[in-house]
């Protein structure tokens, strides 16, 4: 299989991503005698061969389900294996967009990490472009190597090479990069090597993400004094929405039990007598609705209840907010 080109059936040794839960989405590589455990059962890889992707399959005991996806970049950030810090879609889409990023596009990007930007470059670029990526921590190298190759990643080059101390140059390549990405704890010390990598005909652009503000000064300095323009800094937020179902309650039963939680609260305790089980109570927000998901004994959707569809925002931003460093330059 290959991220650039969608297939149907799932053969054997294709990635597929198994969504267990909204929170849950599992990388596996079809394996003839393998089994995918999960909480909700178990799924047997000779069984996933000849489904469509897309699939909903049924554990192999009869309950349970989950669904078998074909990976895109945006599915794979949410579900690859973990081994530095990643970029999160809201950053990528956006910093994409702000460098032009487009089929064609010849892009450098330092370091790889866990080559969860690498994989939305590459989609991006297309055969007729190409993402040069480097990495300076060998098992981190190794691993994105690996999947690169497994994915079918044949645009992307990866380079094990420390991109501060030695440079990008890479052996009997012409890079000539129109775009950079640098996600490295001190990008300031590689920017003056950019110079002899990057494209001498077209107008190049730069991102680098840092976490803090004092790598953002550094980095700006840098800049300046590299002959980089039009420099500036902006920071992504993104607030996920989700669909929930809320009990709904009569207002009188919701103020009954309102006052019956104050009441308690303002006595302090609770008597339980012998070896009586506290019991635990449904919260109920300001507008009567019971909320499920804090209740011991009701679960979400429950039947003999009336249920309320609702959204709402998820309460904190989860994308890993960095600092994003724009410039651009004419060589
Ligand atoms: C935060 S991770 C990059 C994550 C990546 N953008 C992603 O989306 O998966 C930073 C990586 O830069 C690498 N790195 C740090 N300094 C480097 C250097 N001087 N040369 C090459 N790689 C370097 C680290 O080993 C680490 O893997």
């Amino acid at each position: 299989m290959s991220f650039f080109e969608y297939k149907t059936h799932i053969e054997k040794g294709d990635l597929v991503l198994a969504f267990i839960n909204r929170t849950t989405i599992k990388p596996i590589y079809i394996k003839t005698g393998e089994i995918l455990q999960t909480k909700y059962g178990h799924y047997l890889h000779d069984s996933m061969i000849g489904m469509p992707y897309g699939s909903q399959m049924s554990g192999a005991k009869g309950y349970g389900f989950i669904y078998l996806l074909f990976p895109t970049p945006e599915m794979w950030t949410l579900s690859l294996p973990h081994r530095t810090q990643i970029v999160y879609t809201p950053d990528s889409s956006y910093i994409l967009q702000r460098l032009n990023v487009k089929p064609g596009s010849r892009v450098i990007e330092a370091g790889t990490g866990s080559a969860s930007f690498t994989h939305a470059f590459a989609r991006t670029v297309g055969l007729s472009g190409h993402v040069f990526t480097y990495e300076f921590h060998e098992n981190r190298y190794i691993e994105a190597k690996k999947e690169l190759e497994l994915h079918g990643l044949v645009n992307t080059t990866i380079a094990y090479r420390d991109v501060c101390n030695d440079g990008l140059d890479i052996e009997n390549l012409d890079i000539q990069g129109d775009v950079v990405f640098l996600d490295l704890p001190s990008p300031w010390s590689a920017i003056p090597h950019l110079n002899s990598v990057i494209s001498s005909k077209k107008r190049v652009g730069i991102c680098c993400f840092s976490p803090c503000i004092e790598q953002v000064t550094k980095t700006i300095t840098a800049l300046e004094e590299n002959g980089w323009l039009n420099i500036e800094m902006v920071e992504v937020g993104a607030l996920r929405w989700e669909a929930r179902k809320r009990m709904k309650r009569s207002v009188s039963s919701a103020i009954s039990r309102i006052k019956d939680i104050q009441e308690r609260k303002k006595q302090g305790i609770e008597s339980f007598k012998n070896g009586e089980k506290p019991q635990k109570l449904a919260k109920v927000d300001d507008e009567g609705f019971l909320s499920a998901k804090k209740s011991a004994r009701v679960k979400e959707g429950d039947d003999g209840y009336e249920w309320l569809d609702v959204t709402k925002p998820e309460s904190e931003i989860k994308s890993h907010t960095s600092y994003l460093t724009f410039a651009h330059k004419l060589n």
